[in-house]
């Protein structure tokens, strides 16, 4: 029995293909920049103040989107508490990032594929010490996820809710930061609640704020403009506006047959909603480097004055988690 139930994209029926495939091929390779250079992948991380608001569904249809546009995804669950987006997938994984961590698995081993050619990594309990792992296993940690670099576009990191020092570290490691909330008030003082800390750590952070299950675009609006405003004042710190999924049934019933909305329901409103945020936002997103623009960063980060964080990809990610880790006092 095959361990997915997931369709890919080649078994959708031939409508289907021939409504989302060029529309999102088309408009994407059209504007994707084409700088001659190394080729990176763009580190993302998802969370959000409160739970439930819908970040896992949403990693998981953005990386089928991606993957439809033609763009290598790998995804991160980095959720210990509540690790799920194997069951949004209809996965079981029998591998994670824990056998990398133990030295059993390379990084390649442990790689589940998913639908549209994008790659999942799941967390496991191992990771529920993330800030805490012994010196030789942050090593071989790192050496591992090196070699993501030349196998995505995006790897798109997964967290729980809340404040730990975990989420935090993988949220201020990240080149930028999508932080996910609904209208309720309880979701948005939390959504607050974490951009104040991104902030504090990081003020050149690139945040991001995906409202979820908006009931119109109006109310998606306004609360883009009252976190916006929130963050400006009391913090000094400007939060870009991602855009808004709309409150969509077809989430719910796609949520149940363990099959993500992209392929369960393509044309519903929460998907059509978006693709448009892909094509909008993420072709924007260059995943390769210009080698002498590289250089000059690497000479500026010599600069004491300069923060080192300019470094994109993979191997910013490391260098800022590993930094950030190791400022961490051991229990
Ligand atoms: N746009 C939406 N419309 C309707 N229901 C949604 C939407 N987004 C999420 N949901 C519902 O919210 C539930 C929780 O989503 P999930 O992605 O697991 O949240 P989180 O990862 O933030 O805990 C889903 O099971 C789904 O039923
Ligand atoms: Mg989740």
């Amino acid at each position: 029995m095959s361990d997915s139930i997931v369709k890919p994209v080649d078994e959708l029926t031939a409508e289907t293909r021939r409504l989302i495939q060029p529309y999102v091929f088309k408009r994407l390779e059209a504007r994707r920049p084409r700088i001659p250079g190394r080729k990176i992948a763009r580190t993302i991380t998802v969370t959000s103040g409160k739970g439930g608001v819908g970040k896992t569904n949403f990693v998981a249809n953005l990386a089928i989107c991606l993957g439809q546009a033609g763009r290598r995804v790998i995804i991160l669950d980095a959720d210990l508490g509540l690790a799920n987006i194997d069951v949004v997938f209809g996965i079981r994984p029998k591998r994670t990032l824990s056998d990398v961590i133990n030295g059993a698995f390379t990084i390649n081993e442990i790689l589940i594929p998913g639908p549209c050619g994008i790659n999942i990594i799941a967390g496991g309990s191992g990771l529920a010490d993330m800030t805490h792992l012994k010196p030789e296993q942050t090593t071989r940690l790192f050496d591992q996820l090196r070699f993501l670099e030349d196998r995505a576009d995006f790897l798109l990191i997964d967290t729980g809710a809340g404040i730990s020092q975990n989420v935090i570290s993988f949220c201020l490691a990240a080149d930028s930061i999508i932080v996910v909330t609904t209208p309720e008030p309880t979701a948005l003082a939390d959504a607050y609640g974490i951009i104040k800390v991104i902030s504090q750590s990081r003020p050149e952070a690139d945040v991001s704020v995906l409202v979820n299950r908006a009931e119109h675009e109006e109310e998606a609006r306004f609360i883009h403009e009252r976190l916006r405003n929130v963050a400006w004042e009391f913090l000094q710190f400007s939060v870009k506006e991602l855009g808004y999924l709309p409150q969509d049934r077809q989430m719910y019933l796609a949520v149940r047959q363990q099959t993500p909305l992209m392929l369960f329901s393509p044309m519903s409103p929460a998907a059509v909603r978006l693709r448009d945020i892909v094509v909008t936002a993420f072709n924007e997103i260059a995943t390769e480097v210009d080698l002498d623009n590289t250089l000059q960063n690497e000479d500026s980060e010599a600069d004491p004055s300069r923060p080192a964080a300019a470094a994109v990809g993979i191997e910013g990610f490391l260098e800022r988690l590993g930094r950030l880790w190791r400022g961490i006092p051991a229990p």
